[in-house]
């Protein structure tokens, strides 16, 4: 592994972005529902055993044990690996639930909060939040989302931590819930899901990724029971 990159761990990727992302940068990635973004991050968390690096994974728009349920079926025992101490998955519905007298969900600053004594017990070195386009129901404006963060993603660059954030498109939308995360964010992801003759076609696209002379082709990519595989040396039109 090369010093100044994170290994995604996702079979096929990796060569097309220099071995994986940026050390210590903000990755986001996006699709619609179903498009496999979830299992994406896991999957990225899991590849940290082989590098010896803890995961920590939020959830806010689940509750965990559909995460861990989902992820048995790709053969990924995510219990076992929190009992080691290299995985925490905390479910986010709880701060929500704190919050909600007050505007209902959280904003960038309580997600801060949280995740600032999150780091300091798990000393995680790979980050994952699924989803953060809720977050955004917590501003008035575009200008305070952006603003905030602008802010806490220069915080999570500050940490020895290389992050993963999970943002959800609606279709006829754009690629983005608010059209900004992406211009904030390091490296840019997104996940298709196009149905060709019938059937659904999955696409991975790599659209932005700073310091890394990466593929800019369409992808596909198929999950299979070991969960996302990435054509790297097939493209699609
Ligand atoms: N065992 C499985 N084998 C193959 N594909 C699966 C399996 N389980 C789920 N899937 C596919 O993975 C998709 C779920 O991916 P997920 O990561 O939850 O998507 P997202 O988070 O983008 O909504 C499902 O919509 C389904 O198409
Ligand atoms: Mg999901």
């Amino acid at each position: 592994m090369e010093k100044d990159r994170v290994p995604t761990g996702i079979p096929g990727l990796d060569k097309l972005i220099q071995g994986g992302f940026p050390r210590n940068s903000v990755n986001l990635i996006s699709g619609p529902a179903g498009s496999g973004k979830s299992l994406f991050g896991i999957q990225y968390l899991y590849a940290g055993r082989i590098f010896n690096e803890r995961g920590l994974f939020f959830v806010l728009e689940e509750n965990r044990s559909n995460v861990v349920r989902a992820m048995k079926n790709f053969g990924m025992d995510l219990q076992a690996y929190e009992g080691d101490g290299q995985l925490q998955l905390i479910d986010l519905g709880e701060i929500k639930l704190v919050n909600e007298e007050e505007k209902g969900i959280v904003g960038f600053q309580e997600l801060k909060d949280f995740l600032q004594s999150s780091l300091k017990t798990t000393r995680a070195r790979r980050l994952v939040i699924d989803s953060i386009s809720a977050i955004g129901l917590h501003y008035r404006s575009l200008e305070d989302l952006r603003e905030e963060m602008f802010t806490f993603i220069r915080f999570l660059r500050e940490r020895d931590l290389t992050s993963l954030l999970i943002t959800e498109s609606i279709e006829g939308m754009g690629l983005t819930r608010y059209g900004i995360e992406q211009f904030v964010a390091d490296s840019f992801i997104v996940l298709g899901l196009e149905e060709v003759k019938g059937e659904l076609r999955r696409t991975l696209t790599i659209r932005k990724m700073r310091f890394t002379k990466h593929d800019t082709g369409k992808h596909p990519f198929l999950i299979t029971p070991q969960g996302i595989e990435v054509s790297s040396n097939e493209k699609v039109v």
